[in-house]
C-alpha cells in the first residue's frame, strides 16, 4: 500500500463520530450589492459560441434584443415558457419546459426515475445516461432548455416539500449527480437548466405575491459556499446554459435580482457564461432585475400573469430608449449575447425540432396561445414518440436504486414460489386510472414520484402488484392500507407490505400537505406504519417496502422481530415494478445506498431545519445550523441516526483493500495560485437605438395579452440627460465601473487550479459473498485542526461504483481528490484555503453498509 506519511486512510465503519461546533456568524444579515453585471464570453470554450453571437446580435433590432430575454406570457404558448423570437437570424421562440425527470404534460416520453432516485444509485454512469434520455427527448419534443437538473434544495429541511426532485443530502453526491446529468442532457444539444438558485428549502412562503412576501433564506457566505453553492459550481463547470433563480430572497434580497448572487457569485465568481432565468413569476423588477445580472423573464408576465404586463418586454424597450438600462446590459443581457451565444453552443443553430407538443392539452388541434382570450388554433400536439430505448436507462437506476436497509436470517430474496401476502395501495396502480391527477397531485397507488412541476406523465406503469403476480402464482394481493381482519395466514407466508410518503410543490395541496409534509409528518402516509404492525401481529416473517420522497421515521415498526427485511425503493418512476421483482428475487443484489440519513426521530435534527410558517410578514429563516445538515450534524452533535447517509446493505459481501494513494499535483500554496486574467468580451456600440425598432409593425395581427417589445408612439421617448441620478431609484452601490476580477475566479466553477486533482485513490473490491452484486465506494474526507476553522467531521468528496461482480470478482475503482475537495472558504480573503502539502487531511473510505 502506498500511503503517503502526511494523510490518514481508513476503512470507517458506519458509526460516525462527534466534531467541534461552528461559530456563529453574523454575515448572513444583507446581501451587498454588486454592480454592473459581468459581460459573458471571456471563457475559451464558449469563444465561438460568442463570435458567432456577437455577429448575430450586432444586427439585431432592439424589439428582437428584447423578445428573446422575454417569456411571451403565462399559456402563450406549448411550453411552461417561450421567448420572442428572432426570426431574421433563425432564432424561433425558445421553448422553455419542465422537468428534470421527464417532459412533462406530454405523451409518448419516459417517466424517469427521480433524482433522489439517481442520487441513490452513487451511479455516475447511470446518472449520466439518464441525462443523456432527457436530452434526448427535450430535442425529440423541440424542448430548447429543459428546466433540471435540480440541486436546491438540498434536503436541508426533511420535511421540505422538493428535495426529491434533487439527488441528496449532501452537495458532493448533488454537485456530481448534477454535472452528469448536464453534460448527458446537452450531449443532445438540449441545454440544461440547472436551478434552483439558491437557498429554496421549503416550499411554503417561498413565492413574492400580492399576498406577502416569499422567505428570506439567510445564508452566511461560509455556508453559502461550501454548501448550497457547491453543486451550482460543479454545474456551471459542467457547461450548464442556463440557471433558474429560486424564489426566494436570499438575506433579504430577492434572488432574480439579487445583484450579488447574480453578478458577483454567478458570472464573476463562477465565471458562467449562459443566461440567467426566473423561476415562473419570480420575477420582482424591470430595471432593477436587469441590472442586477437577470437575463431573461419566465414566464414574462409581471406579478401578477395573464394580464398582458411585463415587466420586460416593452418595459424594457422603454428603459432602455430612456437611458435608465445601459444599452450594454441589454446587449450581454446579452440579455441578448448570453442567450444568443447558448444557443449556438448546444448547436442550436443546427436542425434542432420545434415543439411538437403542447403542454396544456393532449387534443391534437387547440388554440395556439391558451392564455388569450381569442386566439388562433392549430395543430398543437403531434404526439412524437421519443422514448427511443430510454426504458432500459429507466429500468437500471430503479433497480440499483434500491436500498437494502434490513434483512434479517437472509429473508431476502425471496424464492419464486414463496407463499406471499402482499398489502397497501402502494402496490397497485391508481385507482382513478394512470396519470388521473394533474401534475401526480395525488397519492394513489405506488408512488413513483412527489407532485408538482418536476414530474411527467407515465407514458406506462407497471406496478409491484403487476410485477409480483407476472413472476409467481403464490401470491395473495390485498390493495388496501387496512389490514383485513379475516386473515389466517399460514405459519410460513410472507408478508410484503408496501408504504410510501409522498410532497411535492406548493402549487398543489395533497391531503392537507401544502408541498411540504406538514401534516404528514415524517411518516408514512394512509396509516402505513400501522399496515406494517398489523401484519407483524399476523405473520412472522413481513418485509416492507417503502417508497418515498425523503426520510421517513421506522421507529414505529423497525425493531419488530417479524419485520425482517425492509427495502427503500425510492421513486423508480415508470419502472417500479419490475426493478423490484428484479431485487425481491435476487436477480439483482440491491446496490443502493441512502441519499440521507434515517433518524430515529424528527427531534434529533437542529430545530433550525423545521418548517416555518407565519401569517404577516416575511418570515426569516436563519441557516443558523450552517453546515451541519444531515450527517454533518448527526456526527456534529454526537447523535447516532437509525441508518446513515450512505447506508445499504447487499445479498453478498464485499472485502476493500490494497489502497493506493497517488499524489497528483502537488499543494504547495494554502490558496490557489492566481487566476488568469478575463479573455475579452464582445462590444457593441452603447447608442440608444432608433426608437423606430419597437415601434408596432403595420402588419402585426396582436394577440390580445401576448407579451410584445413594441411601444405605442416610441420616438417621444427620449433619454433623459441624466437618468443615472435623478430619474430612476438606483440601487445603493449601482455602478458602471466593472468590479476587478475576484481572485476565486478565472474559470468555469471558480479559478480552476481548485478543481486539479491532488491525490488519486484506488482500492480493489472483492466480493467475498455468494451472490452477485454492485459495490459502492464512497470517500470521505476531515480537515484537521490546522485548517483554523470549525469543520464537519466528515464530507463525502467522490464515490464509485463497481460493474456487477460475480462472487470472487475483483475490480479496481479510482476517485479523486481536488485541491477544492480539502478546502474551506475563506470570508475575509475571499477564496478557497487549504493546508500546505495536505497535512493532517484524512481521507476516509465507506463501503457496504452493515
Ligand atoms: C417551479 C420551477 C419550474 C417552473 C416552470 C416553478 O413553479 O418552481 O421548478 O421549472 O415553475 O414550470
Amino acid at each position: 500500500m502506498a500511503l503517503l506519511p502526511y494523510l490518514i486512510l481508513c476503512l470507517i465503519p458506519y458509526t460516525l463520530a462527534s466534531q467541534r461546533r461552528l461559530h456563529p456568524r453574523d454575515d448572513a444579515a444583507f446581501s451587498p450589492p454588486y454592480y454592473p453585471a459581468p459581460n459573458g464570453g471571456w471563457l475559451s470554450d464558449w469563444a465561438d459560441a460568442y463570435e458567432k453571437a456577437q455577429r448575430v446580435v450586432g444586427n439585431m433590432t432592439l424589439a428582437e434584443k428584447v423578445n428573446l430575454t422575454t417569456g411571451t406570457g403565462e399559456f402563450m404558448g406549448p411550453c411552461a415558457g417561450q421567448t420572442g423570437s428572432a426570426l431574421r437570424f433563425g432564432i424561433p421562440n425558445l421553448c422553455l419546459h419542465d422537468s428534470p425527470l421527464g417532459i412533462r404534460n406530454s405523451d409518448h416520453n419516459t417517466a424517469f426515475p427521480a433524482g433522489v432516485t439517481a442520487g441513490a444509485t452513487f451511479d455516475k454512469d447511470l446518472m449520466y445516461q439518464r441525462g443523456v434520455g432527457l436530452g434526448e427527448e427535450a430535442r425529440g419534443k423541440g424542448v430548447n432548455v429543459l428546466l433540471g437538473p435540480v440541486v436546491g434544495p438540498m434536503f436541508r429541511k426533511p420535511r421540505g416539500g422538493r428535495g426529491w426532485e434533487g439527488f441528496g443530502a449532501d452537495p458532493s453526491l448533488q454537485a456530481i449527480g448534477g454535472a452528469q446529468t448536464i453534460k448527458g442532457m446537452q450531449s443532445t444539444g438540449a441545454i440544461a437548466c440547472i436551478k434552483h438558485f439558491i437557498g429554496n428549502e421549503q416550499e411554503m412562503h417561498r413565492e413574492t405575491t400580492v399576498l406577502g412576501p416569499g422567505y428570506s433564506s439567510n445564508i452566511d457566505d461560509r455556508t453559502l459556499h461550501e454548501l448550497y453553492l457547491w453543486p451550482f459550481a460543479e454545474g456551471v463547470r459542467a457547461g450548464t446554459g442556463a440557471v433558474m433563480m429560486a424564489y426566494n430572497d436570499v438575506n433579504r434580497s430577492a434572488c432574480s435580482q439579487n445583484s450579488m448572487l447574480i453578478n458577483g457569485v454567478l458570472k464573476d465568481e463562477l465565471g458562467f457564461q449562459g443566461f440567467v432565468v426566473t423561476d415562473w413569476l419570480a420575477q420582482m423588477g424591470g430595471v432593477s432585475s436587469a441590472l442586477a445580472g437577470l437575463d431573461m423573464a419566465m414566464p414574462g408576465d409581471g406579478l401578477i400573469p395573464l394580464l398582458g404586463d411585463s415587466y420586460w418586454g416593452s418595459q424594457l424597450s422603454r428603459a432602455i430608449l430612456n437611458g435608465t438600462v445601459p444599452m450594454e446590459r441589454l446587449n450581454d443581457m446579452s440579455q441578448v449575447t448570453r442567450i444568443v451565444a447558448t444557443w449556438y453552443q448546444m448547436g442550436q443553430d443546427q436542425d434542432y425540432p420545434l415543439p411538437n407538443f403542447s403542454s396544456n392539452t393532449l387534443d391534437e388541434i387547440e388554440p395556439l396561445y391558451p392564455g388569450a382570450l381569442l386566439s388562433p388554433t392549430g395543430v398543437v400536439n403531434q404526439y412524437v414518440n421519443v422514448e427511443g430505448d430510454h426504458n432500459i436507462t429507466a429500468h437500471a437506476i430503479a433497480r440499483d436504486a434500491i436500498t437494502l436497509l434490513k434483512n434479517d436470517d437472509n429473508t431476502l430474496p425471496l424464492s419464486k414460489n414463496a407463499s406471499l401476502y402482499v398489502f397497501g395501495t402502494d402496490a397497485g396502480p391508481n385507482s382513478n386510472g394512470l396519470n388521473s391527477c394533474s401534475d401526480q397531485g395525488c397519492d394513489n397507488g405506488v408512488l413513483t414520484m412527489g407532485w408538482g412541476s418536476g414530474t411527467s406523465r407515465l407514458p406506462y406503469l407497471v406496478t409491484p402488484q403487476e410485477a409480483i403476480a407476472n413472476i409467481t402464482p403464490s401470491a395473495a394481493f390485498y390493495i388496501t392500507d387496512t389490514f383485513p381482519s379475516d386473515l389466517t395466514p399460514n405459519a410460513s407466508s410472507t408478508a410484503i407490505v408496501f408504504i410510501n410518503a409522498d410532497s411535492g410543490e406548493n402549487y398543489i395541496t395533497v391531503e392537507d400537505n401544502p408541498g411540504d409534509r406538514t401534516t404528514a409528518d415524517l411518516f408514512a402516509w394512509h396509516s402505513g406504519d400501522e399496515l406494517v404492525q398489523a401484519a407483524a401481529q399476523a405473520f412472522s416473517s413481513v418485509v416492507v417496502i417503502i417508497h418515498t420522497v425523503g426520510p421517513l421515521i421506522l421507529e414505529n415498526w423497525i425493531d419488530l422481530d417479524p419485520v425482517k427485511a425492509v427495502l427503500i425503493a425510492h421513486l423508480p418512476g415508470q419502472e417500479a415494478g419490475y426493478s423490484l421483482t428484479d431485487v425481491l428475487y435476487g436477480d439483482s443484489s440491491p446496490s443502493g445506498h441512502l441519499p440521507y440519513t434515517i433518524p430515529y426521530n424528527e427531534t434529533n435534527y437542529p430545530a433550525s431545519v423545521g418548517l416555518l410558517d407565519q401569517p404577516f410578514g416575511q418570515i426569516q429563516d436563519d441557516f443558523t445550523e450552517a453546515l451541519y445538515i444531515d450527517y454533518r450534524h448527526f456526527l456534529h452533535a454526537n447523535v447516532t441516526p437509525r441508518y446513515p447517509f450512505g447506508y445499504g446493505l447487499s445479498y453478498t459481501g464485499f472485502s476493500f483493500s490494497n489502497p493506493v494513494l497517488t499524489p497528483l499535483t502537488p499543494i504547495n500554496t494554502t490558496f490557489p495560485p492566481p487566476r488568469a486574467p478575463k479573455g475579452p468580451t464582445p462590444v457593441y456600440p452603447s447608442t440608444i437605438p432608433d426608437p423606430g425598432e419597437v415601434a408596432w409593425p403595420a402588419s402585426l395581427t396582436r394577440i390580445w395579452r401576448y407579451l410584445y417589445p413594441y411601444l405605442d408612439d416610441p420616438s417621444s421617448i427620449t433619454p433623459s440627460s441624466n437618468a443615472s441620478t435623478s430619474e430612476y431609484p438606483y440601487p445603493a452601490g449601482y455602478t458602471l465601473t466593472p468590479h476587478p476580477p475576484p481572485r476565486s475566479g478565472g474559470g468555469a466553477g471558480g479559478n480552476p487550479s481548485l478543481y486539479d486533482v491532488a491525490f488519486t485513490l484506488s482500492i480493489d473490491i472483492t466480493n467475498t459473498g455468494s451472490f452477485s452484486g454492485r459495490a459502492v465506494v464512497q470517500l470521505y474526507v476531515s480537515l484537521p485542526e490546522s485548517i483554523g476553522v470549525d469543520v464537519p467531521g466528515l464530507q463525502l468528496r467522490d464515490f464509485g461504483k463497481t460493474g456487477v461482480l460475480d462472487p470472487g470478482d475483483v475490480e479496481t475503482v479510482v476517485l479523486n481528490v481536488t485541491r477544492k475537495d480539502l478546502s474551506v472558504w475563506d470570508v475575509e480573503v475571499q477564496d478557497w484555503r487549504t493546508v500546505m502539502a495536505a497535512e493532517g487531511v484524512g481521507l476516509w473510505v465507506a463501503g457496504e453498509g452493515g
